[in-house]
């Protein structure tokens, strides 16, 4: 049976469409040719979601230094200060680039009458520092890259595209020793067809991999495709262990994913129990604005003890014209699920947020891969160590996109060499009629990821979580060859990965560091060192 092949061509290749690809398109596309995929529509991915800021310095009171000390503290002894300084020191031009394509950053005119951007605050900063629009930062930003990205006559958006391996030397020719990537291949989801996207630079912008756990605020794309295919591929992969869970997350049963800003308590507002006391005190002299590992874990201490559905998050202290000022997308949302936030606390629960670990890159987003950068959630940069500080996300996309694209320009659009790239062979599978296997696969990954390699672990536990997902990489390893791919046996193909490397990052630290927290290690190792994972293909094993 001949095998149809669909094959797109381009200079770079941008796989993922939120704050960091499209950033990094758009600062390339007057110089090359561009594809940029999407998995689902172009808005959705966790920028479109983020609404507390971005962080930079912009107080005249405030410093690169103390930014850089705020996100070293906050990181638990385990950032690179290279990394760290190097994403403080370029915050400002990043977010002048971004405010120059028009992103509408709050303002406030201040007692001289001159007008400033409003800062707000959130954990672990010593200063007032974000920058943002109202509590719907994210929406601001996506809607503005997409606009600027639909409108460059150099830049095609695939939109509804699954990249579902990367192309390398290797795959081609297993015994390759250049470790060349090629382009990827790809799930077209509007026809079902996999088809072949050839490239001279490949940028992983894949975002997080959250959704590995039952309970997260991110949407449904978060599936850490870009880290499994990297690693597939022989990058290393590095500080998976390091899961952030945001302490506020709406408890309520018809809004799954509603985060509750930090900013909210950046404000003032208080954590309560169901009997209106305040907790945060007594486990945090900087009691709600502690880092969130600390705010996190006192309110699933909080919710166990007490065994409590949730805690509460009370800000009806302030008045309404500042609440909905300040929070109009959270005022709107509770008022539609029938809470007033100026007059009640509401129910609040952690959940899933944001993946510190991530595929190794260099300051220029380089992996170890020629010609394969990462940038944004999907990359480890060295950044936020143990905890992300908040805010400091969109920064690094920002600021990685700029420095790959430049790294890019200057290095690697010389390449030639274009093998042929054979066409995804489907003649030996059939349609899968038993989609229940992969659905209930799904669901008991994420239940028991959230289970024993939460936000408290233990020893016995991550032991469970492996044998679990390796039976369960079993399964899906012969649906994978048996039947066509669909989005789910994708993702869940990923997400087992992406399972398997945070459990394996965890087993190998033997302490509790920032969002790491091992009851049998409670304590932190005198000398702490980044958990990396070397795959057996890596360039570095040669
Ligand atoms: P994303 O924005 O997640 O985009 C990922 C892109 O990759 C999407 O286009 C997706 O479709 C695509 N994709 C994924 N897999 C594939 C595939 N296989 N094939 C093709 N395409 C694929 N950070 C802050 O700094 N400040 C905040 O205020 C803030 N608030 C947040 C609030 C919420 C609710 C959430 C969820 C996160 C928040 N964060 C915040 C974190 C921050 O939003 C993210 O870390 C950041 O937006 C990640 O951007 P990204 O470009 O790396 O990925
Ligand atoms: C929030 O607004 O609380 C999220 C901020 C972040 O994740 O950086």
């Amino acid at each position: 049976m001949s095998i149809k092949k669909i094959e797109h061509q381009c200079q770079v290749l941008v796989i993922g469409a939120g704050a960091a690809g499209l950033t990094l398109a758009l600062r390339l596309a007057d110089q090359a040719d561009i594809i940029v995929l999407s998995k689902a529509n172009l808005s959705e991915g966790s920028t479109y979601y983020a609404q507390g800021g971005i962080a930079a310095v912009y107080d005249e009171n405030d410093s690169i230094e103390s930014h850089v000390q705020d996100t070293l503290i906050a990181g638990a002894g385990l950032c690179d200060e290279e990394a760290v300084r190097f994403t403080a020191e370029n915050a400002r031009q990043s977010l002048e680039n971004l405010i120059s394509c028009g992103v509408p950053f709050d303002k406030e005119t201040n007692a001289s009458g001159e007008e400033k951007f409003h800062l707000t605050r959130e954990g672990g900063h010593s200063h007032r520092r974000i920058l943002h629009a109202a509590d719907a930062t994210g929406k601001a930003v996506q809607k503005t890259l997409n606009n600027a990205t639909k409108q460059h006559k150099n830049i095609r958006v695939f939109e509804r595209y699954n990249a579902v391996d990367l192309i390398t030397d290797q795959k081609l020719n297993n015994t390759s020793t250049s470790t060349h990537c090629h382009g990827a291949y790809v799930w077209n989801r509007n026809t079902e067809q996999v088809e072949v996207i050839k490239a001279q630079v490949v940028v992983l912008a894949t975002g997080g991999a959250s959704k590995v756990y039952q309970y997260t605020s991110n949407p449904d794309v978060a599936s850490g495709d870009g880290i499994a295919m990297a690693w597939r591929a022989g990058c290393r992969i590095a500080n998976m262990e390091f899961n952030q869970f945001h302490p506020t997350s709406l408890f309520h049963s018809d809004a799954q994913n509603f985060l509750l800003t930090e900013a909210l308590r950046g404000e003032g507002a208080y954590l309560r129990r169901p009997d209106g006391t305040r907790f945060m005190p007594e486990y945090d002299e900087r009691a709600e604005l502690a880092p969130r590992d600390i705010v996190a874990r006192a309110i699933d201490r909080e919710m166990k003890r007490l065994g409590a559905d949730s805690m509460f998050l009370d800000i009806s202290h302030k008045d309404k014209p500042f609440i909905k000022k300040h929070f109009p997308t959270i005022y709107r949302r509770c008022r539609t699920l029938g809470m007033k936030m100026h007059k009640k606390p509401i129910p609040v629960v952690p959940a899933a947020h944001y993946t510190c670990g991530g595929i190794m890159t260099d300051l220029n987003g380089k992996s170890d891969l020629d010609n394969l950068y990462a940038i944004g959630e999907v990359a480890y940069t060295g950044l936020h160590g143990a905890n992300r500080m908040a805010s400091n996300s969109l920064l690094e996309c920002l600021v990685f996109a700029e420095s790959a694209a430049k790294h890019i320009q200057a290095h690697a659009f010389h390449k030639t060499h274009s093998p042929n790239i054979p066409a995804w062979d489907e003649s030996k599978v059939s349609h899968a009629d038993e989609n229940v296997i992969i659905n209930h696969n799904w669901h008991e990954l994420r239940l028991f990821m959230w289970d024993y390699v939460g936000i408290v672990r233990t020893n016995k536990r991550l032991e469970r979580a492996l044998r679990r997902i390796e039976l369960l990489q079993q399964e899906v390893h012969d649906y994978y060859a048996n039947f066509k791919v669909s989005n789910n046996l994708l993702e869940l193909r990923n997400l087992l990965d992406v399972a398997e490397l945070i459990v394996k990052c965890a087993m190998s630290r033997k302490e509790s560091r920032g969002l790491h927290y091992n009851l049998d290690y409670p304590d932190k190792l005198e000398n702490s060192q980044p958990s990396i994972l070397i795959p057996t293909n890596s360039p570095l094993n040669k």
